[in-house]
């Protein structure tokens, strides 16, 4: 297990396809979900939620997709359309973080949507520290009314991402972060 500083300086998204299992156990999942659940939150709103895709039940969310993506291009071969159905079959486990933001009389509906943004990252970091690897994804199916509702999300739901978990097939290369100095500036009076 890497040291917590140490973890979230090597961090790196793995793709999907890149993820082998096997998956985290029940009682891992609870760890990731406890650790997701823990982040700050204003007004104790818990403006989000998870499903959990794992199994079966991957391939199954998967016929909602393909259904979608058929309506989306008819002209696609039956080849395409059926190769949606492994969108969340990748990798042995995958976690929706779904954000439940709406109006509120104090809180902005912006802050419930960076809480769903931190639980999604929680959940990410959570996964790393127990030996695991992730990948914060969307792709058009976290967009689509029918696949959102194939999945059982209300209307003023919204999938914050879909992360994708499982063990590194390699380990992954480092990717260019930017200069510090570019973002960040001291306040000066
Ligand atoms: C809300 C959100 C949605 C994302 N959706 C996608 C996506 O659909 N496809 C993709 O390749 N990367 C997506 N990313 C980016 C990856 O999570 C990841 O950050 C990127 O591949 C860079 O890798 P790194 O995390 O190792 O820096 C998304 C990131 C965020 C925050």
């Amino acid at each position: 297990m890497p040291d917590a500083l140490e973890l979230l300086k090597t961090r790196r998204s793995i793709k999907p396809i890149e993820l082998a299992g096997p998956a985290p156990s029940a009682a891992e999942i609870e760890t990731l979900l406890m650790v997701a659940a823990r982040v700050p939150d204003h007004g104790k709103l818990v403006p989000w939620r998870f499903i959990i895709f794992e199994g079966e039940a991957r391939t199954a969310a998967g016929a909602a997709i393909v259904a979608a993506f058929r309506a989306k291009y008819p002209q696609a071969t039956p080849e395409q359309a059926e190769a949606e159905r492994t969108r969340l079959a990748r990798a042995p486990l995958v976690i929706a973080v779904v954000s439940r933001a709406g109006p509120h009389v104090k809180i902005p509906e912006w802050e419930q949507v960076l809480s769903a943004g931190a639980a999604a990252m929680n959940l990410v970091l959570a996964a790393h520290a127990l030996g695991y690897a992730a990948s914060w994804i969307t792709e058009w199916y976290a967009y689509d009314r029918g696949v959102l509702d194939a999945l059982g999300l209300k209307e003023n739901e919204r999938i914050a991402g879909f992360v994708h978990i499982g063990r590194p097939k390699q380990p992954p290369e480092d990717r260019p972060r930017p200069p510090l100095t570019e973002i960040a500036t001291r306040f000066k009076s």
